[in-house]
Formats: C-alpha cells, sequence, structure tokens
C-alpha cells in the first residue's frame, strides 16, 4: 500500500486510512480493536449536543475513551449552533479531546429533518456560524464530514466545503451521496475528486470502500488526502492492517474476535457485554461455516459464560 500521513492542523496522522464514526458501533472497545489493528485516529459515535448541555444520564458512555486512543475526534452534532459551540467549549474542559468533527452528514430522519445531520446543509449561513464559532473557542482543530447536498437538485458539497474551509476548518470529510439517497445507489467519488482540487485543506474521501483496493483506488482516482472507511471495517476492522476479510490470517482472525470480545465485557460487564456483541459476532462470523441451529443459539443465550463457550467453539470451527 502507498499510503502517505496527513495532518489536520497541527496533529499528523500517520496513515490515511480513517475509521468513520458509526452509531451504535464505533463505542470505546471497537475503536480500541481498530487502533490496534492500525487505524491511526479515533473518532467517536456522534455526540448530541442537547446530551452534552443537558448532561443527560447517556452522556458518559459517548464521551469516555482510552487515553491509547489518542488523538481521537470528537464528532459532535446539532441543529443549533449556539448549543454546538457551548458542547465543544463543555466538552474541551471535561475530556481534551484531540479535535472536534462536526456532523452535517447524518441522513437519519430524527437527526436530518430536525436540521442537524445532512439538515446544516440547508442552512449554509449556520454552518458558517458553527465552525468560526467553535474554532474561536476551542484549541484544538475543528473538521467537518459533510454529504453532496440535500438531495440532486440541491448539490452545494462544493459551497459548503468552501465555507468550512473559509471559516478555518482543518480537514473536510465527503460522504459522497445525498442525503435523500440515504445509502442507496453508489458514492460519486468524482465530487471527492473535485471537492479536492477546489480547497486546500485536507479532504477525506468516503463512500462505498470495502477492500484494500478500494481505499488505493479512491485515492489514485479522487486525489484525496484520506480514506474513510464505515460499514465495511464492522466485519472487517482487519482492513487497517491491510488486509480484506477474507484474507486474514485465522490465527489473527480469532486472537481479534476474542479480544474484542474481552474489550466488550470489561467495558460493557458479562452480560450486556455479550448482549452488545452479538451483532459484531454475527459479522466475524460470516467468515466461518456456522449452521443456522448454532448462530440462533449463540445469538439467544443470556448466559455470559455460555456466550463465551459457544463464541469460543465456533471460532474455533466447531459445532454446538
Ligand atoms: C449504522 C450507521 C451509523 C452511522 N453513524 C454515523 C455517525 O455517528 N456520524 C457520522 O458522521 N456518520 C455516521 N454514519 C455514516 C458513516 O460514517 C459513513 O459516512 C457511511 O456509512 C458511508 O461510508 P461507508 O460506505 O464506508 O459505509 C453512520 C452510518 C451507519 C450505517
Amino acid at each position: 500500500m502507498n499510503f502517505k500521513p496527513f495532518s489536520i492542523g497541527s496533529i499528523t496522522i500517520s496513515k490515511p486510512l480513517l475509521q468513520a464514526p458509526l452509531d451504535g458501533w464505533t463505542n470505546e472497545p471497537f475503536r480500541r480493536i481498530t487502533r490496534e489493528l492500525g487505524a491511526p485516529v479515533s473518532v467517536t459515535e456522534f455526540i448530541n449536543g442537547l446530551d452534552v448541555v443537558h448532561k443527560t444520564p447517556n452522556l458518559p458512555q459517548r464521551i469516555a475513551f482510552d487515553e491509547s486512543e489518542r488523538p481521537i475526534i470528537f464528532q459532535l452534532f446539532d441543529d443549533d449552533p449556539q448549543r454546538l459551540i457551548d458542547s465543544a467549549c463543555i466538552l474541551e474542559a471535561r475530556c481534551h479531546p484531540d479535535a472536534f468533527d462536526i456532523n452535517m452528514g447524518c441522513s437519519a430522519r430524527q437527526v436530518a429533518n430536525r436540521g442537524a445531520g445532512a439538515g446544516l446543509l440547508r442552512h449554509p449561513e449556520k454552518i458558517e456560524t458553527i465552525i468560526s464559532g467553535i474554532r474561536a473557542k476551542v484549541s484544538v482543530p475543528v473538521t467537518a464530514k459533510i454529504r453532496l447536498g440535500w438531495d440532486d437538485d440541491s448539490i452545494n458539497y462544493l459551497e459548503v466545503g468552501k465555507i468550512v474551509e473559509d471559516c478555518g476548518a482543518a480537514m473536510i470529510t465527503l460522504h459522497a451521496r445525498t442525503r435523500k439517497q440515504e445509502y442507496s445507489g453508489h458514492a460519486d467519488w468524482s465530487a471527492i475528486a473535485a471537492m479536492k482540487v477546489s480547497l486546500h485543506i485536507p479532504v477525506v474521501g468516503n463512500g462505498d470502500v470495502v477492500t484494500v483496493a478500494d481505499a488505493e483506488r479512491m485515492i489514485n482516482e479522487t486525489g484525496c488526502d484520506a480514506v474513510m472507511v464505515g460499514r465495511a471495517m464492522l466485519r472487517n476492522p482487519w482492513i487497517f492492517a491491510g488486509y480484506d476479510f477474507e484474507e486474514v490470517p485465522m490465527d489473527l482472525f480469532r486472537d481479534t474476535c476474542r479480544k474484542h470480545l474481552r474489550y466488550n465485557m470489561e467495558y460493557y460487564g458479562e452480560q450486556w457485554g455479550c448482549v452488545t456483541f452479538r451483532k459484531f459476532a454475527k459479522r466475524y462470523l460470516s467468515r466461518l461455516e456456522v449452521s443456522r441451529e448454532d448462530m440462533l443459539k449463540l445469538m439467544t443465550t443470556d448466559d455470559p459464560a455460555s456466550f463465551c463457550g459457544y463464541f469460543d467453539a465456533l471460532l474455533n470451527g466447531e459445532t454446538l
């Protein structure tokens, strides 16, 4: 792989292959796994400005990270510029993240229709207030993650990119789909190339990278400074070590799977750690031939000892 380091402001990122923020997935245990496999930076799941300002009970888990994860980027979302600015100030004082990323791409109805996430793309004037406002108040770099626009009739990523850059952002990530597309169709990588030539700050390309070859192709075809991998890493965090899913050496595969379960149990406690690991287990075990009955047994047990025993046996290629 011919990957070159790049910078987010004063932070040097050793490898241009980034872990995407994924709500419900990129929690502390999973991020530790991606980092140990070679991801050069951690990005949290998006953190709601409302939760920060109102100190809701789920906030501590959203902002928890292990010091070994540095550099870590906190991703924030909200529709209210002042609340986003306040949230960044509160979190900087409390957790000292290495950068803040502002979510301007989330397509989920409850987020975008409230005017947050991709909803912000319809209000470039708010984007200006948000990026300038946070930049003025925090000492770390501020970045943004956007989509092409709200829909085909309102493509404005180049305009938004210029605003973000002019307001002092240190990097921009483009998920090359519109909000209306959500996850359908294909990401338009030509837009990533267009953004790269129109801006001076680092441009990160995102959308539909599944294999190591895809990541290389995105860099070669678009000239982007880095590639961000989302859904594919949920099954294959080994992509950060340079492996496609089917190519991961079996010893490394089993070790990582067991370690991820252990981290999850340490973090969430035994019971909840096993329950929240089910979705990862299902994806990892797709590498092996596991019968429907055995998968069902694994997915339905509530007993942590049984879950661990079953998972171990299935990783070893045994039947239950
Ligand atoms: C379940 C799920 C949760 C996501 N959560 C976030 C999030 O919290 N913040 C964000 O910026 N993007 C989020 N995204 C979008 C991804 O970061 C990424 O932009 C998108 O999946 C496209 O990349 P991919 O084709 O590599 O998956 C989420 C996507 C999915 C599928």
